[in-house]
């Protein structure tokens, strides 16, 4: 797990850009057939001997290649490839295709923990406390910021058994999708509760407001989301919920301008996180409302989205060493029950040859000690607590 202190500290990395949106007057039925026509699995690549002998080599020879089967497929799970047993090979990995590592979309809530800051290497959903919650379906993403690349990398598979890495097509699941559901969703539109926080309905109505705008003022800038402090949105009393503002269900990727299911509702909705096993404390639950009444998403409206999700979902089996590539606009990820101790890792990606979208901002390291000591003072939370992520 050692760094390679020859390497540059990549600390100050670049921002996670601004989330491309391009979902304006999309006809839905013409949309369903554009995804059907790209609709693809996760691309294998098995190393070879001579492969590996190639160590970094290998990857700086097939950049052109890798790359584009990426915009393609949307995944690659390379397997077998001795280099990225380590921090420093998976870092000359993704160092050879020319990927430019920036923070994770959630990074200024202090909640995301590095694995190896001066690699830009996070940590992934490890805590054995955490172990048997199912994290759905879901994109790095949130309205606001999303990452335009993926690496997760596997240094330890789960001791005890389980743990795949979930992994599916969004193009695949909009193809799959009942219609009028998708139609339904894409005229009413979305929003996403990131956290519940629940006052006791017998306090006032003055004390309750105060803790809202406690909340507002203090808590809900550090997320760098767009959030509106709602009460008793879910229906339950006194519950104070930060929601996303509305978002479009799916959108076009910012490259290929392929139609994909892109939003985090597999994962987010509470009908079905209530359904599956679920170990997140209700300050991190989350849930999906239609964005024009705040009605939560009805029980047969989450079960098609789990229906035709699952049907696309490719569950791999993670090895030492194995990393998958992801383009975050293309495929959702997420990861499946495990036993025992596991160390995953990933690294997130800026645009690299579209510099508009990238922006200039770059992470300001003198915060560094502050979000250390965030990180520190929130390790007995999950980390992933306020959106479960990766
Ligand atoms: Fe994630």
């Amino acid at each position: 797990m050692a760094t390679d202190m020859d390497k540059p500290d990549l600390s100050g990395m670049w921002e996670c850009p601004l989330t491309k949106w391009d979902s304006n007057g999309m006809n839905i039925v013409e949309a369903q057939k554009e995804a059907a026509k790209q609709a693809s699995g996760t691309l294998e690549i098995r190393a070879s001997a001579e492969d590996n002998a190639l160590g970094a080599e290998y990857f700086r020879n097939n950049k052109d290649m890798i790359r584009k089967e990426l915009l393609k497929s949307g995944s690659i799970w390379f397997r077998g490839f001795d280099l990225m047993k380590s921090v420093s090979g998976y870092r000359q990995m993704h160092e050879a295709i020319e990927l430019q590592p920036c923070l994770d979309p959630l990074h200024s809530s202090g909640l995301r923990k590095f694995s190896s800051e001066r690699d830009a290497l996070y940590e992934e959903v490890n805590k054995p406390s955490l172990r048997g919650h199912y994290i759905g379906l879901h994109s790095e993403s949130t309205t606001k910021r999303t990452a335009a690349y993926a690496a997760f990398v596997c240094f330890q598979k789960a001791t005890e058994g389980g743990g795949r890495f979930l992994v599916a097509d969004g193009a695949a699941i909009l193809a799959e999708m009942d219609t009028a559901l998708v139609q339904k969703l894409y005229d009413r539109q979305i929003r996403i509760s990131v956290s519940n926080i629940d006052i006791p309905p017998s306090f006032p109505q003055f004390i309750q407001d105060g803790v809202k705008n406690l909340v507002d003022a203090a808590v809900a800038p550090k997320f760098d989301m767009d959030l509106e402090m709602m009460i008793g949105a879910d229906g339950k009393e006194g519950r104070l919920q930060a929601v996303e503002i509305a978002e479009s269900p799916i959108n076009r990727h910012p490259v290929t301008g392929i139609p994909v299911w892109f939003n985090n509702a597999h994962n987010h909705a509470r009908k079905l996180r209530d359904r599956r096993p679920c170990g997140v404390p209700e300050v991190g639950m989350t849930e999906v409302f239609y964005a024009d009444t705040m009605e939560t998403l009805t029980l047969e409206d989450c079960n098609e989205i789990k229906r035709a999700s699952e049907k696309h979902i490719t569950a791999l089996a993670m090895e030492p060493g194995d990393v998958l590539l992801v383009d975050n606009y293309r495929a959702l990820h997420g990861r499946d029950v495990f036993q025992g101790d596991r160390y995953h890792a990933v690294s997130w990606f800026t645009w690299d040859d579209n510099e508009e979208w990238r922006g200039e901002e770059r992470r300001p390291v003198q915060k560094n000690g502050m979000n250390k000591v965030i990180n520190g003072m929130m390790d007995w939370l999950p980390k992933d607590f306020e959106s479960d992520q990766s």
